[in-house]
């Protein structure tokens, strides 16, 4: 597990840009409302070269950005599993993409067993995030 802080949106934005080299597959991007996931995703996105932060804005109502070689998808305001079902993420699973997933933690069914977590907390201006690999090659979890 690795894990950073920032004191600023820009700090978090220049984080982002900082991972994005090391991500690739599904990312969960975890923590409450207004805790940094968009904010991060505007640095991954940009630190992939697939966009600006300006060109950045949250899925939370389009559920879906997609940015050719990446993805940003907000479940926000989706309740059901059907609901998640319909939107067919598996195709996107199976593709090589970066898929940065915010509130995909409600639906641990429907995510791919492997997958990066980044967990966000913090109060104020600072920020803590946590990035860990889950379900990686090198660890057998059939048996878990
Ligand atoms: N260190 C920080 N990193 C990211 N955002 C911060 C930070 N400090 C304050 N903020 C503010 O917190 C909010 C984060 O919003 P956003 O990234 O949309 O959150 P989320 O997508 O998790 O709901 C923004 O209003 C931003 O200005
Ligand atoms: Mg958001």
């Amino acid at each position: 597990m690795r894990s950073y802080s920032t004191h600023s949106e820009d700090q978090t934005i220049a984080l982002g840009k900082q991972l994005a080299a090391g991500l690739r597959g599904v990312v969960l991007l975890i923590g409450n409302l207004g805790a940094g996931k968009t904010a991060l995703s505007k640095g991954i996105l940009t630190g992939l070269g697939v966009a600006t932060p300006e060109e950045v804005t949250s899925p939370t109502f389009t559920l879906i950005h997609d940015y050719g070689s990446a993805f940003h998808i907000d479940l926000y305001r989706l309740e059901t599993a059907k609901e998640v079902a319909a939107l067919g993420l598996e195709d996107l699973f199976d593709r090589d993409v970066v898929a940065l997933i915010e509130w995909g933690e409600r639906f641990p069914q429907l995510m791919p067993q492997q997958h990066t977590e980044i967990r966000i907390q913090g109060s104020g201006e600072d920020r803590r995030f946590e990035v860990r690999e889950v379900g990686g090659a090198g660890r057998n979890r059939t048996d878990e």
